[in-house]
């Protein structure tokens, strides 16, 4: 049985992709199956920090009546990624039947993949809200801004009243140590908790890191490179993939990715 995560935020330029990209290759070198759907459709760019070159057909494959298979890109790091690419300007403007029938569309995605991770686009959206709604798990990420913590409260606030979501995994990101992720992590969920009744955990943080800005520039994930997996970074990512993974599941009525019956199990 795939299970779905959601990488999202509310405020834009917080690390989304630069995490879903690396928690996929960390999946992907603990032995599972993994599929990354870049749902930023519009401004896509995973691709762009895998060192990818998509299908020529995949922004037409991802929309059409044909298997969601013919829009995958096998990539060099073992991940498979499902993108229309970033001038997909056929994408950006979905419509919410389409988004929903792309999502049932990935279900046939069951038998061969074990995670499926969705890079879902800034904001609280329809388009956002509908692939967290799809997600067994959701991973939020915030940095130490008011800012970004106002748009991540709305994008729970959002799931949770209009989705039912209940458990979110939040991760801190651009922070000195874990103590100061804490802090960060109390004050969000301080203010989520006075207004709504969802249960947060924390699953980790990331340090502000040279290496992984510079990973972006060369287009070669920071956790493609071996010996990376004993750095601050790749333990950072292990933390967050582990933490994560034993985080209650979503089961909201509704489209989803792959439909489970034994709800919440680990
Ligand atoms: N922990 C970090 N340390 C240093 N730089 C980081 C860190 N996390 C992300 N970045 C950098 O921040 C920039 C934005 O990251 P990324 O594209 O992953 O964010 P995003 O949330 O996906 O943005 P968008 O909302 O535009 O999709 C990138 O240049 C990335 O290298
Ligand atoms: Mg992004």
């Amino acid at each position: 049985m795939a299970q779905s995560i959601a990488i999202a935020s509310g405020k834009g330029g917080v690390g989304k992709t630069s995490v879903a990209v690396n928690l996929a290759l960390v999946l992907h070198q603990l032995g599972s199956r993994v599929t990354l759907l870049d749902a930023d459709f519009g401004t896509a760019n995973a691709h762009i920090l895998m060192g990818e070159n998509l299908r020529p057909t995949a922004e037409k494959s991802i929309l059409a009546n044909e298997p969601v298979k013919n829009a995958l890109t096998k990539t060099i790091h073992g991940v498979a990624l499902l993108s229309g690419g970033s001038t997909a300007l056929n994408l950006l403007d979905l419509k919410n039947q389409e988004r929903l029938q792309l999502i049932r569309k990935i279900e046939a995605l069951d038998q061969e993949t074990d995670y499926l991770i969705v890079d879902t686009p800034a904001g609280a959206s329809d388009a956002t809200l509908a692939f967290v709604a799809a997600s067994d798990r959701i991973l939020l990420i915030v940095v130490g801004e008011p800012t970004s913590f106002m748009d991540a409260y709305t994008l729970l606030k959002a799931a949770h009243l209009e989705h039912g979501i209940r458990s979110v995994s939040v991760m801190i990101n651009m922070v000195r140590d874990a103590a100061e992720a804490r802090r960060h992590f109390d004050q969000f969920q301080a203010i989520a908790l006075r207004f709504l009744d969802v249960e947060l955990t924390l699953a980790g943080h990331l340090p502000m890191s040279l290496p992984l800005r510079r990973s972006v520039v060369a287009r070669r994930p920071l956790m493609s490179n071996p010996g990376t997996a004993q750095s601050i970074e790749g333990q950072a990512f292990m933390t967050i993939a582990q933490k994560l993974l034993k985080a209650p599941k979503n089961a909201p009525n509704g489209i989803r990715f792959f439909f489970d019956n034994e709800k919440n199990e680990v």
